[in-house]
């Protein structure tokens, strides 16, 4: 709790250009939440360096994505947005808690086995203990809530797991947090592949919407979209590019796949494509306006960062000393 409300808590990587899957499934309902909560809002750069980036590149990209989070609706007066990296207690955390998580566990997760085989010349220590990290993000607020897409829920299982055990050694240290699912988008699947999730690092752009395409871009890609040759618009499983389709068409509309088989009954599926595409454009483009504006204000953006750095880096401070004394760490001389 801080100042008698709950704490919410989430990231993003700033690798790759994000997707609608990541729009849909973790930053609309970040903004929906955030009157709800006390909110931290990351942009994890440390996840990043899991996998080899371009330094020039890689800060670009976190800067974008810290503007990002804003032009999609979150207040930086009320949400602490900030850069994992410029708070160190996530690193210092994740050690100590490194030292309650079992290979076994680690071994487990099915994100790093995927990672694993994509980056065969980069194992990397920091990709296996990459979900210890995600616990510290999550635990270091003490946060009641992490609304995340649904590839993320294993890793939300492993924090709750790592807390519990903490907490039975030396006592109610840590919030056991809850995932947040939204009802529509939680899993936005590959146009080209419906069989696989919505990617930024996929090699075929037709496959994801960025959030910076244009409408007529959009517009092709749904165009393009694979479906099936049952000709008709169902929510149902042997039709997964149609479901994708409506779930995309639901996320973006408030409406139910009942409504949105009720009103393509009959029709094309030309016509409920063009209506997909027509829908995400009217989502995607008010974020593209705001973040075009918010570019050109350095300043503003500057001072977000650094006030909202000072806020994350005193609630961190506040549990991070809680947990040192409870190992058994001296205790600092001011
Ligand atoms: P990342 O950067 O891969 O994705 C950010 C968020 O987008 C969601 N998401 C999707 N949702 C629906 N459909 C999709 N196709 C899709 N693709 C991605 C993800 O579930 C996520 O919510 N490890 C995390 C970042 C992270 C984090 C944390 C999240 C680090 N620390 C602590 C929550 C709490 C990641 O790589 O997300």
């Amino acid at each position: 709790m801080i100042d008698g409300n709950k704490v919410l808590f989430s990231g993003m990587q700033a690798t790759g250009t994000l997707t609608l899957g990541n729009y849909l499934g973790a930053l609309k309902n970040w903004v929906t939440l955030s009157d709800e909560y006390q909110c931290f809002y990351s942009v994890v750069d440390l996840h990043s360096i899991t996998v080899r980036q371009d330094p020039a590149e890689l800060r670009k990209r976190a800067r974008n994505l810290l503007t990002l989070y804003i032009a999609a609706g979150l207040d930086p007066e009320k949400n602490c947005i900030y850069y994992q990296s410029q708070v160190s207690g996530h690193a210092e955390l994740s050690w100590i808690l490194n030292c309650f998580t079992y290979m076994g566990e680690l071994n487990r997760m099915t994100q790093y086995k995927d990672k694993a085989a994509k980056h065969a010349d980069n194992i990397n220590a920091g990709l296996f203990t990459y979900p210890v990290l995600m616990a510290a993000d999550i635990l270091l607020y003490q946060s009641d809530v992490v609304p995340v897409g649904k590839d993320q829920l294993q890793h939300l299982e492993i924090t709750r797991d790592i807390a519990q055990r903490f907490n039975a050694i030396y006592g109610d240290v840590f919030t056991i947090p809850e995932p947040y699912i939204g009802k529509a988008g939680a899993k936005i699947m590959s146009l080209q592949d419906p069989s696989k999730k919505m990617s930024k690092s996929d090699e075929n752009a037709n496959a994801s919407i960025y959030l910076m395409d244009d409408p007529d871009t959009i517009i092709r890609k749904f165009k393009r979209a694979v479906t099936d040759s049952e000709a008709c618009v169902r929510y149902r499983e042997e039709q997964p590019g149609i479901c994708n389709l409506i779930d995309i068409y639901c996320a973006c509309t408030g409406k139910t796949p009942e409504e949105v088989e009720k009103e393509f009954d009959g029709k094309g599926y030309g016509d409920f494509k063009l209506a997909v595409g027509e829908a995400v454009v009217d989502v995607l483009k008010p974020v593209q306006e705001r973040f075009a504006d918010l570019c050109k204000d350095k300043a503003y953006i500057d001072g977000i960062i650094k006030t909202n750095a000072e806020k994350a880096n005193y609630y961190a401070t506040k549990t991070l000393r809680k947990v040192q004394k409870k190992v058994g760490f001296p205790e600092r001389i001011r």
